[in-house]
């Protein structure tokens, strides 16, 4: 035995051990379950041994299922058979525990998640550690799974209907004392307790049967559909379910059925129903999709999987923030209360204290709600000193700038907080649509020039695009990441490229939006196909929201700088027509393609039917989402091959955390892999032929489809 250890004591109490070696927490895997079986031959035929505690050597009791582990399997492409065996031989072991015929008790410290709850579940007792750090839940429909080892069986059979649902289809976890009120665990002890607490237990009070083996057991409240509370119970969920997944997620739909069937089920067929439920998720792209993107590219994101090797690391005590406007304000929030010294610059004194009013706010909100107390916030508070000269920046590690999107504007402020800071110091730029090169120009040591582009509203937008010229160092790179993670963000590394990559993605959604408007498509269904997609709003509605003016000045600013070789975005005449002729710039000019009544709600203006007549014949919903997903996809892809990114990773989180792709994709670039890239190349060529261009696949993208490959795995 590798990852447990039995430990028989003299009152014939034995205690497992679970201790996963190389890993600071416990996870489970169809390894651990093996022998988890091969204990439980022993303990079965030691007449010694009177009952058992399962508990953790580690600081946490099982955090769940292994999710490389996870991915692995998804990769191979596992038949609904496989997949079904998988769930079983992690489930079979638990039903093993619970039917040993010796009373077992679960002593839960830290975190008791998925797999490692459901373990708990199979144990006819539990004492859990009354401290913060200890968590129980069952998150699986976040990464696109069930519990697929007993959770969705054993939880309605504890504690109803009802309340399981709750928790499965929201996948939070609650701490012990909310866990004890919900009669998740059976007793609360100190830490240092639980052990003796479950031994005591198993010593003088222990059942070695679960009540749902019982004769006569009842799920508390009932089960079945026959059951009039029950059935009214499931219409609604059903309904809601419905809605908040707009069909994409298959997850929640099959929590509800494997409840719904199992739970008129003796546990036994009951349990096999929940493998073939598990099995159809895990054979899903979604759950590929979220556990590859959300869990494992944002945790080694957030681990700075970029950052170049052998560089130092370095710790921004002191940085300068140029510009106290909208984002620039956000960003010295951040970094104070990251710890840092922030030195908030503006042209008056007056622009510098209204920037840092807005740290004001939001931390006399946090007090308010009790997340951080009137010293900590006033600490914060602090740490931003404001300035109109640039003598303040003397020792700043890093200055960046976030004023006018002008370039001799930016210019200037470059070469003046280069002269004040520390010579050994990067200087960022925020800018959102000028390439980083052309503005290292401005720089006295442009090696030491770099783009972090922060996400509005900075504060609450996790991601942080880090560009790199033509002239950046890694040492630059390695150090502007340090100091995103110092801010506990996500970053992703791009180079440099017009819209670098975020900006110039998403902009094709919103003038693909346009292109349908103008070829009479119905706006109303372009803006619901947008949002059944997944995308948080419609593409008329957030161009409104960007500002349609604001489309205008990137494509004047591309027209300036590239001139003949300006290609128009797809919406080009829309965004001229509405700004140029119409006057009607988007939501801060009170009108766009949207009317914003005063105490009212938007509606789409009036105007846009006679300008665009709604066509006689409408695609169909399925070809307006899917051309909405598609043209992001396909640029994604020119980005992947241009090098404008260098893993298909950054290029998936970077759409979801930044623009709002929606994730049940994982992702532009995991899109087309779940589409299949042979069928994306397909449909974009008839797109390309219909359409334009914009959605002809690349040569890249050919030679992977043509040759059965994925993006992720070239
Ligand atoms: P803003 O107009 O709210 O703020 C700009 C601030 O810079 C103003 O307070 C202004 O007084 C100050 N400023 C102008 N010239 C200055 C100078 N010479 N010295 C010191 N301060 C000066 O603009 P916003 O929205 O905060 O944008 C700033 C930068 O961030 C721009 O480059 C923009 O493209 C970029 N950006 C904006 C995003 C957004 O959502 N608004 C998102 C990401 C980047």
């Amino acid at each position: 035995m590798n990852m447990m250890k039995l430990e028989v004591r003299a009152d014939g109490v034995a205690v497992l051990w679970i201790d996963v070696p190389g890993r600071t927490m416990n996870v489970l895997s169809t390894e651990l379950c093996a022998e988890l079986d091969e204990v439980l031959a022993r303990i079965k035929s030691d007449a010694a041994i009177r009952g058992l505690v399962v508990a953790s050597a580690k600081n946490a009791f099982v955090a769940g299922f292994d999710l490389l582990e996870v991915l692995k399997l998804a990769a191979q492409g596992l038949s609904l058979r496989q997949a079904a065996a998988l769930s079983a031989a992690i489930s079979l072991p638990f039903r093993h525990l619970e039917t040993c015929g010796k009373p077992v008790a679960a002593a839960i410290q830290g975190p008791a998640l998925g797999g490692g709850f459901e373990l708990a579940l199979a144990c006819h007792w539990r004492v859990m550690a009354d401290d913060p750090k200890t968590i129980v839940g069952l998150p699986e429909v976040r990464v696109g799974l069930l519990p697929g080892a007993g959770g969705t069986q054993r939880l309605p059979r504890m504690i109803g209907v009802a309340k399981a649902l709750d928790l499965l289809l929201d996948g939070s976890h609650v701490g012990a004392r909310r866990a004890l009120e919900l009669r998740l665990v059976d007793e609360l002890a100190p830490r240092e307790q639980i052990v003796e607490r479950a031994a005591a237990w198993v010593r003088e009070r222990g059942v070695a049967i679960q009540p749902w083996d019982q004769k006569g057991f009842r799920i508390p409240g009932g089960a079945g559909q026959l059951e009039p509370a029950i059935h009214a119970l499931f219409a609604g969920r059903v309904g809601r379910v419905a809605k908040a997944t707009l069909r994409n997620f298959p997850a929640p739909p099959a929590i509800l059925a494997a409840v719904a069937d199992g739970s008129v089920l003796p546990i036994d067929k009951a349990l096999a129903v929940e493998s073939k439920y598990f099995a159809t998720l895990l054979t899903h792209p979604v759950a590929r999709n979220l556990t590859r993107t959300m869990f494992v590219g944002k945790g080694e994101a957030d681990k700075l999987a970029r950052r170049p090797p052998n560089v130092p690391k370095a710790v921004v005590t002191r940085v300068g923030v140029l510009g106290a406007g909208m984002m620039g304000s956000g960003i010295a929030y951040c970094a104070a209360r990251a710890g840092m010294t922030v030195v908030l610059v503006d042209s008056t004194l007056d622009q510098a204290e209204k920037g840092k009013d807005y740290s004001r706010r939001l931390l006399a909100k946090e007090v308010e709600r009790g997340a951080s107390t009137r010293e900590a916030a006033d600490a914060v508070l602090e740490r931003i000193v404001t300035s109109v000269g640039y003598e303040q920046l003397r020792g700043c590690e890093l200055v960046i700038e976030a004023v006018f999107e002008d370039r001799k504007i930016k210019a200037e402020v470059t070469r003046a907080a280069e002269a004040a800071m520390l010579k050994s110091g990067v200087f960022a730029s925020n800018t959102s649509t000028l390439p980083i090169t052309g503005l290292a120009e401005n720089s006295s040591r442009p090696d030491r020039f770099i783009g972090l582009h922060f996400f509005s509203p900075v504060d609450r937008m996790g991601l942080v695009e880090v560009i790199v010229g033509k002239r950046t160092s890694k040492a630059t790179i390695a150090h502007a990441l340090d100091f995103v993670g110092q801010l506990r963000k996500t970053p992703i590394v791009v180079n440099d490229s017009r819209g670098f990559y975020t900006s110039r993605v998403f902009g094709f959604y919103c003038h693909e939006g346009m292109r349908l408007l103008e070829e009479g498509v119905a706006p109303a269904l372009i803006e619901n196909a947008g949002r059944m997609a997944g995308m948080p709003v419609g593409p008329l509605a957030v161009s409104d929201e960007v500002s349609i003016e604001l489309l205008w000045k990137v494509i004047h600013q591309g027209e300036v700088d590239l001139g003949d070789k300006y290609v128009k975005p797809a919406g080009y005449e829309v965004v001229r027509r509405f700004v140029h002729e119409l006057d009607r710039g988007g939501r801060k000019f009170g009108r766009g393609f949207y009317d914003y009544p005063e105490g009212g709600r938007k509606r789409l203006w009036a105007g846009l039917a006679k300008l665009y007549p709604v066509r006689a014949e409408q695609p169909s919903l399925e070809e307006v989402k899917d051309r909405l997903l598609y043209v992001q996809a396909m640029e994604t892809v020119r980005c992947l091959d241009e090098g404008v990114l260098t893993h298909p990773a950054d290029g998936d989180l970077g759409s979801i955390l930044g623009w709002g792709f929606p994730t049940w994709t994982g992702g532009t670039l995991s899109l087309v892999e779940t589409v299949g890239l042979p069928r994306f190349v397909k449909e974009c060529d008839r797109l390309a032929k219909q359409h334009g261009d914009r959605y002809r696949p690349t040569r890249k993208l050919r030679k992977l489809a043509a040759d059965g490959k994925t993006l992720y795995g070239a």
